[in-house]
C-alpha cells in the first residue's frame, strides 16, 4: 500500500486587506477588543468578481510549480469550502474549467474549519488504495460574502483565502506520508454554526432575507468551549495511532480561529510556542482554508523540513473535527 505524502503547498490572498481599525469604522468595535480577545490583527477580502474558484485556481497554480507539475498531470480536484461558487455545479468543476482541463474528477467536501482534515483523509485514501495518483486538494472560503456586516460578534472574526496541497504516493524508501488520521463530528450541535437558509431546509424566500438567514451566525463562546478539549483528544488518538509522542512534534498546526485556543491547545500538548506555527494575526479565521493557508507559510518560511513531524488539528462547524499527523 503507497503512503500518501505532501508533494507542495501554495496559496492566495485576495489583494484587499481589512485592518482591526477598517471595522472599527463600521460597527461598534476596537483594535484593543479584537486583538486581546481574537489576536487577529487583519484579514483579506475577496472582490466582488471573486469567486471561491478564482482564489482557489491561484492556491493550485501555486502549488502546482512548487511541485513542478501541470494541471493536466492532476489525476483528482479536491475542494474544502463552505463558501462554494455555486450549489451546483461544484466549485471543483468550476476550478476544473478554469485550470483548461477536462475528464479530471473534481469535486467539493464540507465541513467548515475541519474541512482541509477531512480532505487530507480522503486524498490519502485514494492515493493508498492505487486508485489515484496526483491530488490536488484546496481548502478556499470567501466567507465575507456570507457575513453579516451589522454583526460584530462574527464580522470581526473572519476572512478569505485558499490553501493548496498536491498529495501524491511517496516512494517506498521514503520516510515523508501522512502517518494517521481521525475525524469526528456530532450533528446534534450543528445550530452552534450555521447558515440557516437557502438550501433545502429554509429555501430562499423573501421572508429568509428579510430575517437575515442568509448570513454566518454563530454562538462563539459555546463554541469557544469545546474547541480545546475536543481538539486535543482528537489529537491524541491521531498521535496514538501514528506511534508519535507529544515531545516529538515539530510542528502544531491548528485550525485558526483565535490565538486563545491555539495558545492553550499548544500548552496542553506541551508543545513549546516555538512549534507552534499562527498565522490568524495575519489572515484571521478562513475556515476550511485556514490550515492549508498556515501550511503553505510555514513550508514557505523555511519551517518545515522533511522528516518533521507535523500536527493539524481543527475543530468547527457541523460540529466537525479532526486530526492529521504526518511526516513532512
Ligand atoms: N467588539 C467589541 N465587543 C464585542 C465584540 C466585538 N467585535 N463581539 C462581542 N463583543 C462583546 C459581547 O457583546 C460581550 O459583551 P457582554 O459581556 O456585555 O455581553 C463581550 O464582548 C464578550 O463576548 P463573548 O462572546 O463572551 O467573548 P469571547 O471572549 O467568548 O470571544 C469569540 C468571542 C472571539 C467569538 C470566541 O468565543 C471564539 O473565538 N470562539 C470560537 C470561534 C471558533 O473556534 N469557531 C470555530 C470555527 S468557525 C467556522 O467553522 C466557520
Amino acid at each position: 500500500m503507497p503512503r500518501a505524502k505532501i508533494v507542495s503547498t501554495g496559496s492566495f490572498l485576495p489583494e484587499k486587506v481589512m485592518t482591526n481599525h477598517d471595522l472599527e469604522e463600521i460597527v461598534e468595535t476596537s483594535d484593543e477588543w479584537i486583538t486581546k480577545r481574537t489576536g487577529i490583527k487583519k484579514r483579506h477580502v475577496a472582490s466582488e468578481d471573486q469567486a471561491a474558484s478564482d482564489l482557489a485556481v491561484n492556491a493550485i497554480n501555486n502549488a502546482l510549480e512548487q511541485a513542478g507539475l501541470k494541471a493536466k498531470d492532476l489525476d483528482l480536484i479536491l475542494v474544502a469550502t463552505v463558501t462554494p461558487d455555486t450549489d451546483f455545479p461544484s466549485t471543483g468543476c468550476w476550478i476544473q474549467k478554469k485550470l483548461k482541463i477536462k475528464n479530471t474528477p473534481a469535486f467539493d467536501i464540507s465541513a467548515a474549519c475541519s474541512g482541509f482534515i477531512y480532505g487530507l483523509t480522503t486524498a490519502r485514501s485514494f492515493i493508498e488504495s492505487g486508485l489515484y495518483e496526483n491530488i490536488a486538494l484546496v481548502g478556499v472560503e470567501t466567507l465575507s460574502k456570507i457575513t453579516n456586516w451589522d454583526d460584530r460578534s462574527t464580522c470581526v472574526l473572519l476572512g478569505d483565502g485558499a490553501g493548496a496541497v498536491i498529495l501524491g504516493p511517496a516512494n517506498e524508501d521514503e520516510k515523508s506520508g501522512i502517518l494517521s488520521s481521525y475525524l469526528g463530528a456530532d450533528g446534534s450541535k450543528g445550530e452552534l454554526l450555521i447558515k440557516r437558509a437557502g438550501g433545502s431546509l429554509n429555501p430562499t424566500t423573501q421572508e429568509t432575507l428579510d430575517n437575515d438567514m442568509h448570513y454566518l451566525e454563530m454562538q462563539g463562546r459555546e463554541v469557544f468551549k469545546q474547541a480545546v478539549r475536543v481538539m486535543k483528544r482528537s489529537s491524541i488518538k491521531a498521535l496514538k495511532t501514528a506511534g508519535i509522542e507529544e515531545k516529538d512534534i515539530d510542528l502544531l498546526i491548528t485550525h485558526q480561529a483565535n490565538i486563545r485556543i491555539i495558545n492553550s491547545l499548544g500548552k496542553r500538548l506541551h508543545v513549546p510556542d516555538k512549534n507552534v506555527h499562527v498565522t490568524v494575526d495575519e489572515h484571521a479565521n478562513t475556515s476550511s482554508a485556514s490550515i492549508p493557508l498556515a501550511l503553505d507559510d510555514a513550508n514557505r518560511k523555511g519551517k518545515l523540513t522533511r522528516g518533521d513531524n507535523v500536527l493539524l488539528t481543527a475543530f468547527g462547524g457541523g460540529l466537525t473535527w479532526g486530526s492529521v499527523v504526518l511526516r513532512w
